[in-house]
């Protein structure tokens, strides 16, 4: 089957209940669009979001990459230079969440907890997605999941040292003093509402519009749409935790912007260059994009974004990397 032959808008039903091969067949801007269709009124409840987890759960050893194998030769050398410094921060990414999430455990709710596990389990499902996505399709050697990570980090960008540095030190902040509110809302905002709510879904936007406009990498393309998905899910469980912490204490919308804010000055600057051109994108129109993930991120808490905040992001260095 040639990917995207057979493209069409689905509802969102039929978005929720899909298998792994008929996500190939789903665009890609409709799964992105899906993250924020559950509106700004109501967020679901964590136990619906389990439950649909139970539902929406893909098996990652069903995908067949021969076909992105050829596909992957045959792309020119500047398009595949610049998917391999997007995939890699992905790659890294997926790991360094399913690692950090354990102390985030401690302090949440009961019935986040059991949402939790099942987000904990996505995070190392894409893990391995990656892990085969470069044994199989770039085609790094090695035994185990560290060494091929340890090949692909010649592709990784600084994002890694900006936003993935910050959830780290919070992680380890965290592990310290799991029950702090100001910790976890500033986890939380690094972490659910920035990586996975602003960045990853602006890549996934950016390599997965890419191979259905070329009509290359169907595996790639039926995983990573899968991806979006799971993500759907760990954006709205976030932000409905963000909006409840909120609701419980309002002075910890300082910890949300003072951390957006820090996020956003590290990702003002970098000194290693990631070229969208290859992949059909200007730097201002990956900017744009960022800005436009970041402004429904903040309607789904119900916030309104502060004029010093979005003036920041007219400064972005659109580096990027998720999870
Ligand atoms: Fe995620
Ligand atoms: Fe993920």
């Amino acid at each position: 089957m040639t990917l995207m032959d057979d493209i069409a808008a689905v509802d969102v039903a039929t978005l929720e209940t899909v298998d792994l091969a008929g996500l190939q067949r789903v665009d890609i801007d409709q799964v992105i669009a899906y993250v924020h269709d559950v509106g700004t009124a109501k967020l679901p409840e964590y136990m619906d979001l389990y439950r649909r987890y139970l539902r929406q759960r893909w098996d990652v050893y069903d995908l067949d990459f021969t076909g992105d194998h050829e596909d992957w030769a045959a792309m020119p050398a500047d398009a595949k230079n610049t998917f391999l410094q997007i995939a890699s921060g992905f790659h890294h990414g997926e790991r360094q969440v399913e690692v950090e999430l354990g102390p985030l455990f401690l302090g949440i709710p009961e019935n986040y907890k059991v949402f939790l596990s099942s987000h904990l389990e996505d995070e190392a499902r894409h893990t391995v997605f990656f892990d085969r996505f470069y044994r199989e399709v770039v085609g790094l050697p090695g035994d185990s999941i560290m060494e091929v990570l340890d090949g692909s980090y010649q592709w990784i960008s600084e994002t890694f040292v900006g936003p993935f540095g910050l959830l780290s030190y919070l992680t380890d902040q965290l592990r310290r003093d799991p029950y702090d509110k100001h910790l976890l809302m500033q986890y939380a905002t690094t972490y659910m509402l920035w990586i996975e709510g602003v960045l990853a879904l602006a890549v996934m936007k950016i390599t997965l519009g890419y191979a259905r406009d070329q009509r290359v990498l169907p595996a790639y393309y039926a995983g990573f749409t899968a991806t979006c998905r799971d993500e759907a899910r760990h954006v709205q469980g976030g932000m409905r935790y963000i909006r409840d912490l909120l609701d419980e204490d309002p002075s910890l919308a300082a910890d949300l912007f003072e951390t957006l804010k820090t996020v956003l000055i590290m990702s003002s600057t970098s000194s290693r260059y990631v070229l969208y051109e290859p992949l059909g994108w200007s730097e201002q129109q990956v900017r744009s994009l960022l800005m436009e993930q970041l402004q429904k991120k903040m309607a789904m808490i119900g916030v309104d974004m502060p004029p010093d905040i979005a003036a920041m992001v007219g400064k972005i260095d659109p580096v990027l990397a998720g999870g």
